[in-house]
This record gives C-alpha cells, sequence and structure tokens, in this order.
C-alpha cells in the first residue's frame, strides 16, 4: 500500500473543526506511518505567522489526541495563509505558497481542498479556486466539503454547481462523519459476511427496525446555526438516513464505491415520501424545556444562546420511515434523534418476527423477540437477545444475551471517525462519503416534512424535558403500530 502524497490546504484552519478533530487526526495517521509526504496550509481569515499556527496545532494535538515526541517534525510541516475567500490576489498568493511547498516536499502536484468553516462560502470558494488557478495541478485534485450540503433541495442544487464548476463528482469528498464511525462502516459486513443474518433480513422475518441517535448536549454555541437548521436538517438529512440507507440496501455486487453507491441510492429512491396532513402520522418533532442533567438544571432551549425566545425549532425528531421494495414492505423504520436526552447513544435495533407458536408461554411469561443490537457509540458492538432454557427444573425459556464488544477484541481503540475519513480522502476511496444522488434524494424526503413543519403555526413547545427520551408522541408513534422502543440506555 503505497503512502499518501498531498498538499492539504484546510480552509477555516482557526476553527472549531479543524482544532477538535483535524489536526489530531492527521497527527494519528502520521505517528502511525501513514502519512509520509504531505504538507499542511491552514488557510484562514485572522493574520497569523507560521510559528503561532504551528503553535496551535501542537496544543490541538496536545489537548485532543495523543501526542508523543515526533510532534514537532509534524507540526513544522504546517503553514499558514491569512485569506479573504472573496479576493483574487489572497488566491493566488496561496496558489505560489502551494507551487513552493509541492516542490520543496515533492508532492507530485497531488492537492487536497478541505473546506471545514461557514457554508455560504463553499461555492464562492470553489468558484476562485478554478478562475484563480489553484486548480489546474499535475497530480489529482480533490474537494473535501463538510456539511450543510445546503439547506433544502433547490440550495443544495445551486451549491452542487458551484463547486462542480471547478470539480468533477468523483473528486467530491463530502463529508458525512457517521459514516467513518467504525460500527456504522460494520453494518455492510455484520450484514453481507454473515451467512445467519442476510436470510433473514427482509419482511419475512424482521418487524421493525429501530435507529436511536440521542445527545446529552444542548445546542451549545452554535445557536445561530441551529435556528435555522433544527434536528431533521442538522441530523435526519444525513446520518439518520444513510445509516437507514445501509441497513436497508442490498448486497452490492462488488464492494467497490460505486456499487455501494448505487445500492444506497436505490434506497433512497424506494422512500416512501411522506407528505402533507401524513406528515403528521409519520413525523414527530420536539424541542427541549429545562431539566436536570446529571444534577445539574440546565436551560430551555429557548433560553439558550441566539436562540429566538419564541423560537419554533425542533431539537427533537422521531420518524417512521416506510421503504416501498420487496424486501422491506411492510416494515417500520424508526427513527429517533434529539439534544438534552437523558443519554448520549447510538443505536440500531433490529426486532425479529415473534416465532410462529409460543410454546413456552407459561405464567403470564412469554418468549422475548429476538434483537440484534448494533451499539454505535460510546461502546462499539454487537449484542444478540436470545431465548434459552431458564436453569433449574422445567423448561420456561428465559432472555440471555450474547454480546460482542469492539473494542475487547481488537484491543485497540478505534481511530477518530476523522481520521479514517481523511485518509480515505488521501486515498482516494470514495465509499464512505456522500454522492451528490443520495444528497439530492434525502433533501427532497426531508423537504416534504420541513415544508409542514414551517407552515404550522401550532406548537406547544417545549414539548420534553431535558434529561428525559423526548416528547410522549414519540412512543405514540410506535405504540400505533403496536410497538414500543427499546432502552438504549
Ligand atoms: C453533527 C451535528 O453533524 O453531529 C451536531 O451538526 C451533532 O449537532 C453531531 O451534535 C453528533 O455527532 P456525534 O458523532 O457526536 O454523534
Amino acid at each position: 500500500n503505497e503512502k499518501p502524497t498531498a498538499l492539504i490546504m484546510i480552509f477555516g484552519a482557526t476553527g472549531d473543526l479543524a482544532n477538535r478533530k483535524l489536526f489530531p487526526s492527521l497527527y494519528n495517521l502520521y505517528a502511525k506511518g501513514q502519512l509520509d509526504k504531505f504538507a499542511v496550509v491552514g488557510v484562514a481569515r485572522r493574520s497569523l505567522t507560521n510559528e503561532e499556527f504551528q503553535l496551535r496545532v501542537k496544543e490541538s494535538v496536545t489537548e485532543h489526541g495523543e501526542a508523543a515526541a515526533n510532534l514537532d517534525e509534524f507540526v513544522s510541516k504546517f503553514y499558514y495563509h491569512s485569506h479573504d475567500v472573496t479576493d483574487s490576489s489572497s488566491y493566488i498568493a496561496l496558489g505560489k505558497l502551494a507551487e513552493e511547498l509541492d516542490e520543496n516536499y515533492r508532492l507530485d502536484g497531488n492537492r487536497i481542498f478541505y473546506l471545514a468553516m461557514a457554508p455560504e462560502f463553499f461555492g464562492t470558494i470553489a468558484e476562485h479556486l478554478k478562475k484563480d488557478k489553484l486548480t489546474n495541478v499535475t497530480g489529482f485534485k480533490r474537494l473535501v466539503i463538510e456539511k450543510p450540503f445546503g439547506h433544502d433541495l433547490e440550495s443544495a442544487k445551486v451549491l452542487n454547481k458551484q463547486i462542480r464548476t471547478a470539480f468533477s463528482e468523483d473528486e467530491i469528498y463530502r463529508i458525512d462523519h457517521y459514516l467513518g464511525k467504525e460500527m456504522v462502516q460494520n453494518i455492510e459486513v455484520i450484514r453481507f459476511a454473515n451467512a445467519m443474518f442476510e436470510p433473514l433480513w427482509n419482511n419475512r422475518y424482521i418487524s421493525n427496525i429501530q435507529v436511536t441517535s440521542s445527545e446529552t448536549l444542548g445546542v451549545e454555541e452554535r445557536g445561530r446555526y441551529y435556528e435555522k437548521s433544527g434536528a431533521l436538517r442538522d441530523m435526519v438529512q444525513n446520518h439518520m438516513l444513510q445509516m437507514v440507507s445501509l441497513l436497508a440496501m442490498e448486497p452490492p455486487i462488488k464492494l467497490t464505491t460505486d456499487e455501494i453507491r448505487s445500492e444506497k441510492v436505490r434506497v433512497f429512491r424506494a422512500l416512501r415520501p411522506i407528505i402533507g396532513e401524513e406528515v403528521n402520522d409519520y413525523f414527530v418533532r420536539g424541542q427541549y424545556g429545562q431539566g436536570s442533567m446529571n444534577e445539574k438544571e440546565v436551560p430551555a432551549y429557548r433560553q439558550e444562546e441566539m436562540v429566538d425566545p419564541d423560537s419554533n425549532t425542533e431539537t427533537f425528531v422521531a420518524g417512521k420511515l416506510m421503504i416501498d421494495n420487496f424486501r422491506w414492505a411492510g416494515v417500520p423504520f424508526y427513527i429517533r434523534t434529539g439534544k438534552r436526552m437523558k443519554a448520549k447513544s447510538t443505536k440500531i435495533v433490529i426486532q425479529f418476527k415473534d416465532i410462529p407458536m409460543d410454546l413456552y408461554y407459561q405464567r403470564e411469561q412469554t418468549v422475548n423477540p429476538n434483537l440484534l443490537v448494533i451499539h454505535i457509540q460510546p461502546e462499539e458492538g454487537i449484542t444478540l437477545h436470545l431465548n434459552a432454557k431458564k436453569s433449574g427444573q422445567g423448561t420456561e425459556a428465559t432472555p440471555v444475551k450474547l454480546n460482542y464488544a469492539n473494542k475487547g477484541i481488537d484491543g485497540l481503540n478505534t481511530p477518530e471517525a476523522y481520521e479514517k475519513l481523511l485518509y480515505d480522502s488521501l486515498r482516494g476511496d470514495a465509499t464512505n462519503f456522500t454522492h451528490w444522488d443520495e444528497v439530492a434524494l434525502s433533501w427532497s424526503f426531508v423537504d416534504n416534512i420541513s415544508a409542514v413543519w414551517e407552515n404550522t403555526n401550532e406548537h406547544s413547545f417545549p414539548n420534553y424535558e431535558s434529561g428525559s427520551m423526548g416528547p410522549e408522541a414519540a412512543d405514540k408513534l410506535l405504540k400505533n403500530d403496536g410497538f414500543f422502543w427499546w432502552p438504549v440506555t
């Protein structure tokens, strides 16, 4: 495996994402010997010297990662360019620096442009990169772009058109950091490398699937962004729908980027649109009120900084998705995500149908359905819920669990999602990034829901207490179908 070689330009290099995730991830790759010939240019508005920037990188790695002796050598490859995103001369200067570094470090003319900053500039930057010739490279050029990718389908199309002037679809790496999570990547392996799951993975044997991603944090300092986004755009349009597509896709004919993507796209195409009045039957929104988290009182969403005191932005969404194809007809996929909930936890529960006849129905005790639980975070692993004989006299059945803990087996910490995705973008593997077709189809699904929510004036927010599992209506959503949310904590 040849080590990737590239000049990495990080736009938004003084921002939170670069600081918390990108620098420590790059360092980890370096420390593991996976990065060899590279240099980084940090690009941002404020003026900093290379030395000041290197110091920030060092601090970021020390604070958020595991720094070792070679940290000085690592940061010596970092340069800084103070930038005005709308000014051509600034891009031209950046281009000169890039050429110098390319030559000094022998980077084969390969360039990664990583946009880790406010989305309103994505289009402008891409257009300037082309116009001011930064994309005239002798090696590869790739654009790595963070969400939000638009605000709805229309704005996503505009943005896509802008970036496509400078980069072709296969040069665009749209990050969905959930696709870098170890156990999200494991969904395919669990499904397609085991003889015992795939034959049951359909509407004959699965009764419903539940995907929960709950957070304990509130909106923190992101009120300005979140007010315009809400949980539907922030989590459902991307992370939640991506997990659903991996759970529901057909086996690809090969494990190549194109084959996997095309199977995922087919799931989005089969996703039943929820339109108009149906939205109230299929979706529930919530907003957190005050409450107590770890014995500490926390404020309601409407009291948070940069949030309208009458805000109708949702901080919780639960929904029922139907995938209208042969495999999934009739099987609800329930999703739920929210802030200020009881626990930080992402889990997938696959509930199998009941056995045809319950021989062990005794003394009001019946066998429990089989569950396959995929623990995405904080624990990583799978649990299979089965029934076995209760020890002792008699033939009573009792629930048992088979556990596989990812960390325990491999004996090492799984790499951060960003580390894997950065490495993939450097190697040119776009499998765990979202293709434009997936973005477009998920926006059209989500737009139908926001259209209804944004035009309804009736609200009874806040409707869930901080520290709870969301509004009651989310429980009713399943109860109406004869199910309940399996506990995730
Ligand atoms: C981000 C959202 O995409 O995902 C945040 O913008 C959210 O609002 C975060 O907190 C959750 O990610 P994770 O990895 O902590 O589950």
